[in-house]
């Protein structure tokens, strides 16, 4: 009798896919002050307002999970953080690398009096290289991530806080590259002013390296509003600003609805990932689309590390059209899963992560589904797999964050479940088993 349910559990779970479970959940984030007294003097002066906490960007090294709280808006307590991975519910927030470093200055709450004006810009900018200079490990605000083979934590911090409220530029645009091991800053690199748009906003950040040549690593930070990639080559500690027009957004595919919310976005080149090196040098392919298109494209790695060739139109015909993913079908993060071969996406459009067997031609029928629900999965923002195959997703109902209000109850997110088992049934299984 036992043995014919086995067979039938067998059965069950390997005709459907596996949907993603609901590991952690969260009302408000909460975060490990260093007393109780602590947080409620920043509760009582503003420094630490619960529901301008929203979780946005994930990553997973060892027992570790990162989780970032860009400062969209006042009282973020802290915007780098991690919890020690474990069967809590609802995990309290630790500050990365420390709570000094993720604090700004007391002055913070006062900006919107003295907000405004030339001369406030002028003394703010004053403000913002002491900020840096007075402790280089400060991280001001961050949207996504990236651990890479060599056990280095790289963090893209835009700078600014309260972006939704009275912006305040903190410091400029730079890259923090922590050693996870010891927990010590080990590289603060600030992008050059004249690779830096009016409208750049740098929300994410794909590393490109392996643990056999640590030293020579690369970062790629697409500049989603200004449609453009800013390359970052760690050995020389320089970057260089790569332009191309699939960079852009698709203007037919910058309208969004999400959890009853109607926008319009002109995000560009935002979602990246890397697939395996084929040869000692570490030659792959980088796979990458804009926000508001539903189109992929691809361009070898060696044309982004090489800056003369990249900075120049001669690179033009080296990036490829893949193909498209199917109305509605636009994404933020994405990433690819050696153990098997597929880039797993979030569908902002659909409250649903799709997958793609890169084997596969790029067509709509070819995109699986692997989890859709319009409860749990509202705006799935970033998504990782770590090395054991453990699919992560992190789903915020951001745009009701903000432009609208989220309403009371668990609104913040991270889904789990096993590659292997999660793509049962769609068409990123392989062909061939
Ligand atoms: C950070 O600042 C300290 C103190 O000034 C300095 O010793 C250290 O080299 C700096 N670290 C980096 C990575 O810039
Ligand atoms: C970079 O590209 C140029 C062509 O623009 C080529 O001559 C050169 O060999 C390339 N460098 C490397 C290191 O591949």
């Amino acid at each position: 009798m036992k043995l014919i349910v086995f067979i039938a559990f067998a059965l069950f779970v390997t005709t459907f896919a596996k949907k993603l479970d609901e590991k952690y959940m969260w009302k408000e984030l909460d975060f490990a002050w260093p007393s109780e007294e602590v947080k409620q003097a920043a509760i009582k002066s503003g420094r630490y307002i619960e529901s301008h906490n929203l979780p946005l960007g994930l990553e997973v090294w060892k027992d570790k999970m990162f989780i970032t709280v860009p400062r969209w808006k006042g009282g973020v307590a802290s915007s780098l953080n991690y919890f020690k991975i474990n069967d809590e519910r609802s995990p309290v927030l630790i500050p990365y690398p420390s709570w000094e470093a993720n604090q700004l200055p007391e002055s913070e709450q006062t900006t919107q009096a003295s907000y405004g004006g030339g001369r406030t810009d002028a003394k703010e900018a004053e403000k913002a290289d002491n900020l840096l200079a007075k402790n280089n490990e400060t991280i001001i605000s961050t949207f996504r991530i990236r651990a890479d083979d060599c056990d280095r934590l790289w963090v893209m911090d835009s700078g600014l806080a309260d972006i939704l409220g009275s912006p305040k530029q903190w410091a400029p645009n730079s890259i923090a590259v922590f050693d996870l091991n010891t927990d010590k800053l080990i590289r603060r690199f600030v992008i050059p002013e004249d690779q830096v748009k009016e409208d750049s906003f740098f929300a994410n950040i794909i590393i490109d390296t392996q643990a056999s040549d640590c030293s020579n690593a690369f970062a790629y930070l697409p500049d989603l509003g200004s449609y453009a990639v800013v390359v970052y080559d760690f050995k020389n500690d320089k970057s260089y600003r790569v332009k191309h027009n699939f960079f852009h957004f698709d203007p037919l595919q910058g309208d969004l609805t999400v959890g009853g919310v109607n926008f319009q976005w002109t995000d560009g080149v935002f979602g990246m990932a890397l697939g395996t090196p084929t040869n000692e040098h570490g030659d792959r392919t980088v796979y990458f689309h804009a926000l508001a298109s539903t189109k992929e494209f691809s361009v070898p790695n060696t044309v982004l590390k090489n800056e003369t060739f990249a900075t120049s139109g001669d690179s033009y015909y080296a990036y490829t059209l893949l193909g498209d993913r199917g109305t509605k079908s636009q994404a933020t993060a994405e990433f690819y899963d050696e153990k098997t071969d597929v880039i797993f996406y979030t569908q902002i459009n659909r409250d649903a992560i799709g997958c793609w067997n890169i084997k596969k031609p790029y067509t709509p029928e070819n995109q699986g589904l692997v989890d859709s629900d319009s409860h749990t999965l509202v705006f799935p923002n970033d998504l990782k797999v770590d090395d054991k195959g453990n699919l992560y997703v992190l789903s915020d109902r951001m745009p009701l964050f903000i432009y609208k209000n989220l309403e009371p109850g668990y609104n913040y997110r991270i889904l789990t479940g096993k590659t292997e088992e999660v793509i049962v049934g769609t068409p990123c299984e392989n062909a061939v088993q």
